[in-house]
């Protein structure tokens, strides 16, 4: 079995992060969304990994190298534009080679791991498995119809969704899946629908199986699922405190603070974790707050938070929350008149003051 792991397409939701980086490679909890795709597919015995890469090409090679890390073998697939997640299976073929293969989405994160599933796909002689969740928002999700154990409909995005199931990004195919990416036309958003392909699969009886998972699933596409992602990784943290912490400081809770980070005169209520070269004082980092390597927060507050690295917050007199900061960023308060806020922010930014 293969797996073929989607990290090109756009990001436009998570801009201005994504104007510079690929959404794939924000961290959570501190490591690279993408990072869980591939320990989850290398968990579930495969090493054959397919990335599909777009315009961050550059810089998902530059973080995966050839896949040694996780000991699988990752061949890079360029799409050249983003053109619908069928479209990426398409473009795949030659790498897939007629195997069965788990395709993942790079911005989704699965707690429970997909080995059982894979195991049970391998053993079912299914064409299809897809794996559904109950969301509270399924408008924003391909969205399944149930008939007892069979799927009768799929369909993305759809404005009067029929059920509360909606599509996880993970799923797993036999080689019957070139007949229907081939069949198959571009959707009203102009993509080619990975929902459209299996719904074809089902119009042309192929055996469409699905499996509703219980333990949490992350689409980290906005901000907001971002910040939930976080806090549901942060949850199972393994606490840890490789850094330096002085006496005047105090760490509550779950805490991990890498080798290398400094915490001077400051509070750290977890879960909570800080990256290598971090220098935190006179601040409060509170719970659910990722903070990256060689980040400064000095006489700030901040919580259920994600800061990338290089950044600094320096004097902000009121708490932060629930924001998404990133690389070289800098953050800070000056008391040159006349008094005023001064900003240089990117196309897409969003800032509120109070
Ligand atoms: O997360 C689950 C949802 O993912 C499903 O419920 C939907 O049925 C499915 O269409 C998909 O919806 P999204 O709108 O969230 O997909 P998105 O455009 O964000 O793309 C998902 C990942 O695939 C993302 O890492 C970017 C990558 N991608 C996307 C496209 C369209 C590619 O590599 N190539 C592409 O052409």
């Amino acid at each position: 079995m293969k797996a073929l792991v989607l990290s090109g397409g756009r990001g436009t939701r998570l801009r201005p992060i994504t104007h510079t980086s690929a959404k794939q490679l924000v961290p959570i909890a501190n490591k690279p969304i993408l990072f869980y795709a591939l320990e989850a597919i290398r968990n579930a015995g495969i090493t054959d990994i397919g990335i599909i890469v777009g315009d961050t090409r550059g810089e998902i090679e530059a973080a995966v190298g050839d896949g040694s890390p996780w000991d699988a073998k990752v061949t890079y697939i360029p799409q050249e534009a983003p053109l619908g997640l069928a479209h990426a299976v398409k473009i795949a073929e030659p790498f897939l080679n007629r195997e069965p293969f788990v395709m993942f989405l790079g911005d989704n994160l699965i707690r429970d791991g997909i080995a059982r599933l894979v195991k049970e796909f391998g053993e079912s002689k299914a064409n299809s498995q897809i794996l559904l969740a109950h969301v509270r928002n399924p408008q924003d999700f391909g969205v399944a119809e149930l008939d007892g154990d069979r799927v009768l409909r799929l369909q993305e995005k759809p404005q009067n969704p029929k059920s509360d199931l909606a599509l996880v990004g993970v799923y797993m195919f036999d080689p019957c899946v070139f007949e229907a990416v081939n069949a198959i036309t571009p959707s009203a958003r102009g993509e080619l629908e990975i929902t459209d392909a299996i719904q074809y699969l089902i119009e042309h009886n192929y055996d469409v199986r699905y499996q509703i998972i219980s333990g949490w699933w992350k689409d980290t596409g906005k901000l907001e699922d971002m910040l939930e992602a976080n806090r549901l990784a942060l949850d199972g943290l393994e606490p840890s405190i490789m850094g330096e912490v002085d006496a005047d400081s105090r760490i509550y809770g779950r805490v991990t603070i890498d080798a290398g980070a400094k915490i001077v005169n400051s509070v750290v209520r977890g879960p909570a974790i800080i990256g290598s070269g971090c220098l935190i004082q006179n601040a409060y980092v509170g719970p659910y707050t990722s903070i990256y390597n060689e980040v400064k927060l000095l006489n700030s507050e901040i919580e259920h938070s994600i800061v990338l690295e290089n950044s600094s917050i320096i004097d902000i007199g009121s708490r932060i929350e629930d924001s998404l900061i990133g690389k070289n960023v800098v953050v800070s308060r000056d008391n040159k008149m006349p008094k005023a806020y001064r900003f240089m922010l990117g196309d897409h930014s969003e800032v509120s003051v109070l």
